[in-house]
């Protein structure tokens, strides 16, 4: 039996999907949820809902019985950085106290100095899961996602088609962009195919792009010029307080905006493809889908 958590988020899903495309059986699949009126259409395919949360390790442990694979979706707390890491490592006991024979566990590709850059802490919750995970003694296989191409829509701006403006504090930094869907492809594989215990596999794309290829590629879809401009953070931030932004959402697009200018998510890597067994999808192709309608 597989498990999956985070099953009703996106990830999660898409990783339940190819699980199936792959020809594991709706039986052989639990998703773990927090609740179960969310889980409804994966029940409605045979899948097996488990209900737990990960601030609550005894839920955790009960939901684990009989599990023989696990993937743990990393969490997606808004509060201290800290709370993820102890919701990662309350899921890593509860799968040792289960008996759980496999942990795969999304973290984030890393490059050498991220503990010096705008995703230091991010990072570092991510590095502390993955020791933990190790000193377990759990068979264990760690997927180092790169940065998904969904997140280049919120750093893009809603507004970008009408103002033809790119405005993000990038820089000339580039990043490798996956689809999150691939990422999810690629998970379904390692859970169903032998000889990924004891690995860290980088999944990133092939290319790194950046936000100037990102404004070309915006332009040749919407026919329309788009302008990249990088401004300093504080003349970025002060624009979009001006514009009635939300202080956390100016947070993380300018956290997210130093890292890339930082150079610190340009990681390129073929595992990805070999795992497709083809070429992951490009930003161009990503930006041709979402705004050519
Ligand atoms: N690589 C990247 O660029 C990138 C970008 C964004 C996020 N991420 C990471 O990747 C993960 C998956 O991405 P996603 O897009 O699928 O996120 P998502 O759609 O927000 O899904 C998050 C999932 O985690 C579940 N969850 C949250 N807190 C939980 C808790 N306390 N106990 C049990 N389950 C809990 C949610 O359950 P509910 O449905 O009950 O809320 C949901 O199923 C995120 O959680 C985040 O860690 C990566």
């Amino acid at each position: 039996m597989i498990l999956v958590t985070g099953a009703t988020g996106k990830y999660g899903a898409k990783a339940i999907e190819h699980l199936v495309k792959k020809g594991v059986k709706p039986q052989e699949i639990a998703a773990l949820v927090r609740d179960p009126a969310k889980g409804q259409s994966l029940q409605d395919q045979g899948i097996e809902l488990r209900v737990g949360d990960y601030t609550d390790g005894d839920s955790l442990v009960h939901a684990f019985q009989g599990i023989e694979k696990l993937l743990l979706v990393s969490s997606n707390d808004r509060g201290a950085i800290a709370n993820r890491t102890i919701h990662h490592t309350n899921v890593i006991k509860a799968a040792k106290e289960a008996r759980v024979k496999h942990l795969v566990y999304t973290s984030f590709a890393a490059k050498p100095g991220i503990q010096d850059s705008a995703i230091a802490d991010f990072l570092d919750s991510h590095a502390q899961t993955e020791q933990f995970i190790k000193d377990s003694g759990i068979a264990y296989t760690i997927l180092q996602n790169g940065i998904y191409l969904e997140m280049i829509l919120p750093f893009v701006g809603e507004k970008v088609a009408e103002t033809g403006v790119l405005l993000f504090p990038a820089r000339e930094g580039k990043a490798s962009w996956v689809l999150r869907e691939e990422l999810a492809e690629a998970a379904a594989h390692v859970l169903t195919t032998p000889g990924h215990e004891t690995k860290s596999y980088v999944l990133t794309n092939t290319e790194s792009t950046s936000f100037q290829d990102i404004a070309k590629d915006l332009s040749a879809t919407l026919g329309k010029d788009v302008r990249y401009q990088s401004p300093p953070v504080e003349e970025f931030q002060a624009t979009l307080k001006q514009f009635g932004v939300p202080e956390m959402y100016i947070g993380m697009l300018t956290t997210w905006g130093r890292a890339v200018a930082q150079g610190m998510i340009d990681v390129e890597d073929s595992t990805l493809a070999a795992f497709l067994g083809r070429k992951p999808t490009t930003t161009a192709q990503f930006i041709a889908q979402v705004y050519n309608k």
